[in-house]
């Protein structure tokens, strides 16, 4: 299985998932370079779909989907699907709530689709206030394999590494992931995020000890990450 990723509204990546002949489109904001895409390499659309509500990821979507002749399904609808066939390869739609009660991510081989839930080097708001369902979120994400490529919602790579190194200065692996870092195409690995996310990095002796030293609480898991989210 293959995706296209397409930047649109500056900051905003929309995703099409594709095998051989059938396609799956996430957040159709880029509504032309998605339609081109798919027109060029004769792809069948399955489905458009969405990661969550807010107005900036189904920007686009009426539009896409009137001229893609597709069905739609809101998230809720996609979540109930659970799997969206490509050429007989399974696309997972797994519910992550805490950014927002409806967020999901599409789990495929090899590579994930997280929407606001998980940034490269950073972590959604949790506009929800729901810290303990966005940590099970989270956790959930974080037994995916390793190797697994992240293709978020938004490019916010650059100041979420400010951010990282601000909090961790003496960490080698910021300024390696900033040199892998590509706009034109927005991804890294779930490795990579444990090395320099400092949302997933609760369990990293180096943030333990950051979190001790401003006397937060560290003693659960969920306390860990709870304190980390304070740090923001
Ligand atoms: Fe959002």
């Amino acid at each position: 299985m293959e995706i296209a990723q397409f930047r649109y509204m500056a900051d905003n990546l929309a995703y099409v998932l594709h095998g051989p002949s059938q396609a799956l489109v996430v957040d159709g904001g880029a509504v032309e370079d998605i339609r081109e895409y798919i027109a060029a390499r004769g792809l069948t659309p399955v489905l458009v779909t969405n990661t969550h509500r807010h107005p900036d990821h189904t920007a686009g979507t009426r539009e896409l989907v009137a001229a893609l002749g597709c069905p739609y399904a809101d998230p809720d609808d996609a979540l109930a699907q659970g799997e969206i066939l490509l050429n007989n390869e399974a696309v997972r739609a797994i519910s992550t709530p805490g950014h927002t009660m409806d967020s999901l991510c599409f789990l495929a081989p090899g590579f994930a689709v997280t929407g606001d839930t998980l940034f490269n080097a950073t972590v959604g708001n949790c506009f929800t206030g729901d810290v303990e369902a966005f940590f099970r979120s989270l956790k959930t994400i974080m037994a995916w394999p390793p190797e697994t490529f992240i293709y978020s919602g938004h490019d916010y790579v650059d100041q979420s590494l400010a951010f990282a190194w601000h909090l961790e200065p003496d960490n080698p692996a910021i300024t390696a992931y900033e040199a892998k870092y590509d706009p034109a195409l927005v991804r890294s690995t779930l490795a990579d995020e444990f090395s320099v996310n400092p949302y997933l990095r609760f369990n990293a002796p180096p943030m333990i000890r950051l979190l001790k030293d401003r006397n937060l609480p560290v003693e659960t898991e969920f306390e860990r990450f709870s304190s980390v989210m304070r740090l923001g």
